[in-house]
């Protein structure tokens, strides 16, 4: 049991397991070694995947009167700059995110957001069936964080009836988010 002990340790502390006196790299001999950031983007990596819009889940908006509603880009990126703020501290939802990459979140979700009111974005995350699998997501989640969504667009000062239009394009990603 107490041979055990160093070994916890070692996991719990990457810098102290790659410097261990033995010089073994615990991390690595158990296969946990920890995901390096990219220098550039600060975004952890995530498991290859094929870049489409059709990851995104819907098609855009026809023409710019959405894209302008929402404030452009500009308008879009403080949206789910405000999302991403209100999910991880909802105290509905906010242990689900604990692990999750914020950076990256922030980025593809305005991604997603901006493609599907077409305001001059293409998405490159991953796909919502993907991005979600392995979390076990159920149907209070999925109200929980819509809810956050309305009150950021509220803060925003987007009209209800756009606010619903939205709300319309992302309602069936439900069936690929919620498995529970
Ligand atoms: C229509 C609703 C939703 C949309 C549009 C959406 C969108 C996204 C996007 C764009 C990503 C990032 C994909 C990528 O990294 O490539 C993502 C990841 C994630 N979403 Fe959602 N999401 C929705 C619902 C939810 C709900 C209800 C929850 C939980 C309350 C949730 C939790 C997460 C988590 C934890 C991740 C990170 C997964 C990871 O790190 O691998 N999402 N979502």
């Amino acid at each position: 049991m107490l041979g055990l002990v160093p070994i916890a340790l070692a996991l719990s502390s990457p810098a102290k397991a790659q410097n261990a006196p033995d010089g073994v790299d615990w991390f690595k001999e158990f296969g946990v070694e920890q995901p390096r950031p990219d220098p550039v983007s600060g975004e952890l990596p995530v498991k290859p995947y094929t870049v489409t819009d059709a990851n995104a889940g819907a098609t855009p908006f026809a023409g710019s009167d959405m894209a302008r509603t929402f404030g452009g880009q500009d308008g879009i990126h403080r949206l789910a700059h405000r999302l991403v703020t209100l999910i991880i501290t909802d105290p509905a939802i906010k242990d689900i995110f604990v692990a999750t990459d914020t950076r990256r979140l922030e980025r593809t979700l305005y991604e997603q957001v901006c493609y599907i009111l077409n305001a001059g974005c293409t998405y490159t995350g991953r796909e919502m069936r993907e991005a979600h699998r392995q979390l076990g997501l159920k149907t209070h989640d999925m109200n929980a964080l819509v809810e956050d969504l309305q009150r950021a667009m509220h803060e925003r000062g987007i009209p209800f009836a756009a606010q619903n239009r939205l709300l319309a394009k992302l309602a069936p990603m439900k069936r690929d988010i919620v498995t529970r």
